[in-house]
C-alpha cells in the first residue's frame, strides 16, 4: 500500500496565517502539521508516500520535509494541483501514476490523529475503507447515513448537511483499491465546483464496495482557527503528559 497526503488548498479559513506559508506546514504544538499525517502513515507501515499540494506556497515543503528520511518515509514524493480550489478528489486523481495500481491509503493534511492504522493497512484487501468518528457538530462534515434495519450498514454520505442524518463523522482518512481513479473521472463537479471526495465514498457505497471502521483515539481537523486550537491543545497535552511519565 501506498500513502498519499493532501495538502493543496489556499487555507483561506485560516488568513491571515495562510498568507504566511501553507496551512499544513503552520504549527501544531511542536511540529509542522504535515509532520503528523506522516507519521501516522509510517507508524502503519506506510513509507512510499506523495503529497499533493498547490498555491503559493508550494516551494516551503521541499525545505521542512527535504526528502523526509528524517521521518521515516523510504521515498517521497510531490505532486502539483493546478486548481487549488479543484477538491479533494482532484488532487487525488493526480496520484494515479504514483499508485501504479497499488491501493492508497489518504490523509488529508490537516488531520492529527493518534489512531493505530497499521492493522488496516495490513487487513485491507479491496474496494474502500472509510474512518468514522462521533463529533458534535456534524453540520462541519461528512456525516454517515446508516440503513434503519441494518446499523452496520451505511447507505450514503452526506456532505456537510445543514440536518445531519446522525453525528458519526467521515474523518480525512480513506483507503482506496486501485479502482479510485476510474471513479474520480466518473464524478462530476459539485455545486460548490470541486470534485468531492464524498462523491468518490458515494460511489464506492452504490458498487457495494464501502466498509467502514471506527477511528479509536483522538482525532481532529485543523482548517479552522477552533479546530487549528483544538488539535494544539491536544497534542500539547499529550506531550506533557509523556515527558512527566
Ligand atoms: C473534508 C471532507 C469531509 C470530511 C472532512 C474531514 O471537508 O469534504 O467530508 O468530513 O474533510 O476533515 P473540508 O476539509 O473540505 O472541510
Amino acid at each position: 500500500m501506498k500513502g498519499v497526503i493532501l495538502a493543496g488548498g489556499l487555507g483561506t479559513r485560516l488568513y491571515p496565517l495562510t498568507h504566511v506559508t501553507n496551512k499544513h506546514l503552520l504549527p501544531v504544538y511542536d511540529k509542522p502539521m504535515i509532520y503528523y499525517p506522516i507519521e501516522t502513515l509510517v507508524n502503519a507501515g506506510v513509507t512510499d508516500i506523495l503529497i499533493v499540494t498547490s498555491g503559493p506556497h508550494v516551494g516551503h515543503f521541499l525545505g521542512v520535509l527535504k526528502n523526509g528520511k528524517e521521518l521515516g518515509v523510504r521515498h517521497l514524493e510531490y505532486a502539483y494541483q493546478e486548481k487549488p480550489d479543484g477538491g479533494i478528489a482532484d488532487a487525488l486523481s493526480l496520484a494515479e501514476d504514483f499508485a501504479d495500481g497499488d491501493s492508497v491509503m489518504v490523509i488529508l493534511g490537516d488531520n492529527t490523529t493518534d489512531a493505530d492504522l497499521s492493522g488496516n493497512v495490513r487487513d485491507f484487501t479491496e474496494g474502500a475503507l472509510i474512518f468514522l468518528k462521533r463529533v458534535p457538530d456534524p453540520q462541519r462534515f461528512g456525516i454517515a447515513v446508516f440503513d434503519k434495519e441494518d446499523m452496520q450498514k451505511v447507505i450514503r454520505i452526506d456532505e456537510k448537511p445543514k440536518e445531519p442524518d446522525g453525528d458519526m463523522a467521515v474523518t480525512g482518512l480513506y483507503m482506496y483499491d486501485k479502482h479510485v481513479f476510474e471513479i474520480i473521472k466518473r464524478i462530476e463537479p459539485s455545486a460548490r465546483g470541486e470534485l468531492e471526495i464524498t462523491d468518490v465514498n458515494n460511489a464506492y457505497i452504490q458498487d457495494g464496495k464501502l466498509g467502514w471502521a471506527e477511528l479509536n483515539g483522538f482525532w481532529s481537523d485543523a482548517g479552522t482557527f477552533d479546530s487549528l486550537y483544538v488539535s494544539n491543545s491536544y497534542w500539547a497535552k499529550k506531550k506533557g503528559d509523556v515527558s512527566s511519565e
